[in-house]
């Protein structure tokens, strides 16, 4: 194929879009960011209990609980309600791919490129704390910040790897129900917020991004189950990245079929390969985002899935003793050892013994100079007896998080403060004195 190598955004876009619809896109530009957040189901919240009518919020178009903001009215990223997991900020065309997908409850679900985290907060709002998310990210810090998030909103089900696909796949083949590709791209569809990118396109980084996309898309066909689903998008709008890499892989797999995403009757299809999704900014309110759903086909003979699973040792009295005066109920056939802490891992326990791994289920907590400390993970566990919470008022929060003591009355021992009855963190309750344990990582500076 020819390859004009010397080509700028709008020429790239005008080789496969008319020039109505690229100038459309060019203007676009111009229009205001859009800001959106959704929120955390873990902990039965509405939006009345969390701003009682007080703040103007518009409903997104197609999902419950995500709602679009004026950030010139409120900055949400610097809210308390934010601060303590109530929601997560997400642009709302990327929102909408997990929305497409049908996640029911107990499956198994992979999302390949995941940080920061916010395909995986819409995958695990919907699992509901049943079945089990993967989560990777091939960049260490991006998947260390994958892993806090997941922490923030108190997702107990998920195991956070920092690995390549090509090494980890091995362990999951024909395993999960479901995938999700949120594959590194050219970024098109982010140039309204990202002036840097802009700056970095060529169509050099295009043809990077594909070979990078279709790799990705291969090594998830071998870690698909027979009927799983492959959730594929990009901010991107070029056709390399998303149509050219969805034919390659169809051509690979006859066994593979597309899922028609009924919205693009009211959006954009996707351009010769029918059946995904193109979102506009100029049709829908948000920065882009093309999305394509593929089906593995019914195998006569379905695939076995392979894995192998770690051999537990029996807990510590220390946790269990924990566990016990708190009266939390978790089998100690779920509780591990990962990396000096005991962790709640209620899935099945694969030894990935080659594998980075940054998060193994939720964070109990660790021994250290004999006695027993929480992890502040454990303090956002949804199943929590209600006399474990001590609800502050929005003063006594700026407190908390700054690592300040609070005075209160009660009985000695951990408990865990709320605002707005999200879980903030581990106190120690002493002499009706709260005995800050919020992370110090994590404390508010101002
Ligand atoms: C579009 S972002 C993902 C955004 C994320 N899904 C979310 O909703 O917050 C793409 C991510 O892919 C990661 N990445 C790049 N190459 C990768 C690879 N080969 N395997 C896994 N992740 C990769 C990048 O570090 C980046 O975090």
């Amino acid at each position: 194929m020819y390859l004009k190598l010397k080509m700028n955004f709008k020429e790239h876009l005008e080789t496969f879009l008319s020039k109505d619809e690229t100038e459309l896109i060019i203007n676009s530009r111009k229009m205001p960011e859009i800001h959106c957040f959704m929120l955390n189901n873990n902990y039965n919240i509405s939006i009345n209990d969390l701003f009682n009518n007080s703040i103007n919020l518009k409903k997104h178009p197609h999902i419950e609980n995500a709602y679009i903001y004026d950030k010139e009215e409120i900055e949400f990223g610097k809210s308390l309600e934010f601060i303590a997991g109530a929601f997560y900020i997400q642009e709302p065309s990327s929102m909408m791919a997990v929305s497409l997908l049908n996640i029911q409850k107990d499956e198994k679900v992979l999302d390949m490129c995941a940080a920061p985290g916010g395909k995986s907060f819409n995958i695990l709002n919907k699992l509901e704390n049943t079945g089990l998310l993967i989560a990777n990210d091939i960049h260490e810090i991006r998947s260390k910040i994958l892993s806090a998030n997941i922490e923030k909103y108190g997702f107990d089900n998920v195991i956070v790897l920092n690995d390549d696909s090509k090494h980890y796949k091995k362990h999951f083949k024909n395993y999960f129900n479901k995938i999700i590709i949120d594959a590194p791209c050219s970024g098109s569809a982010m140039f309204r917020k990202n002036k840097q990118a802009e700056e970095e396109w060529s169509i050099e980084k295009v043809y990077n991004c594909q070979s990078i996309q279709k790799s990705l898309i291969e090594d998830a066909y071998e870690m698909l189950a027979p009927e799983g689903e492959i959730l594929y998008s990009t901010c991107s709008f070029s056709i390399q990245e998303n149509e050219e890499v969805i034919e390659f892989f169809l051509n690979n797999h006859p066994d593979i079929e597309i899922v028609p995403i009924s919205l693009n009757k009211l959006y954009n299809d996707t351009i010769n390969i029918k059946g995904g999704l193109r979102l506009y900014p100029h049709k829908f309110e948000g920065e882009g985002q093309v999305i394509f759903i593929l089906k593995k086909k019914r195998e006569e003979t379905p695939l076995n899935s392979y894995y192998k699973e770690i051999k537990t040792s029996k807990p510590s009295k220390d946790v269990l003793k924990f566990l016990n005066d708190i009266k939390v109920d978790i089998n100690s056939n779920d509780i591990i050892l990962f990396k000096n802490n005991y962790s709640f891992a209620n899935f099945t326990k694969f030894d990935l013994y080659d594998v980075k791994i940054n998060r193994y289920g939720m964070e109990i907590g660790t021994t250290s100079n004999n006695h027993f400390e929480p992890a502040h993970a454990f303090s956002k566990y949804f199943k929590m007896p209600q006399e474990m919470y001590i609800e502050l008022n929005e003063d006594e929060t700026r407190e908390y998080l700054k690592g300040l003591t609070i005075s209160k009355e009660g009985n000695s021992g951990y408990k865990i403060v709320t605002y707005k009855k999200i879980p903030l963190g581990w106190v120690k309750h002493v002499n009706n004195q709260l005995k800050n344990h919020y992370p110090k990582g994590l404390r508010l500076k101002f």
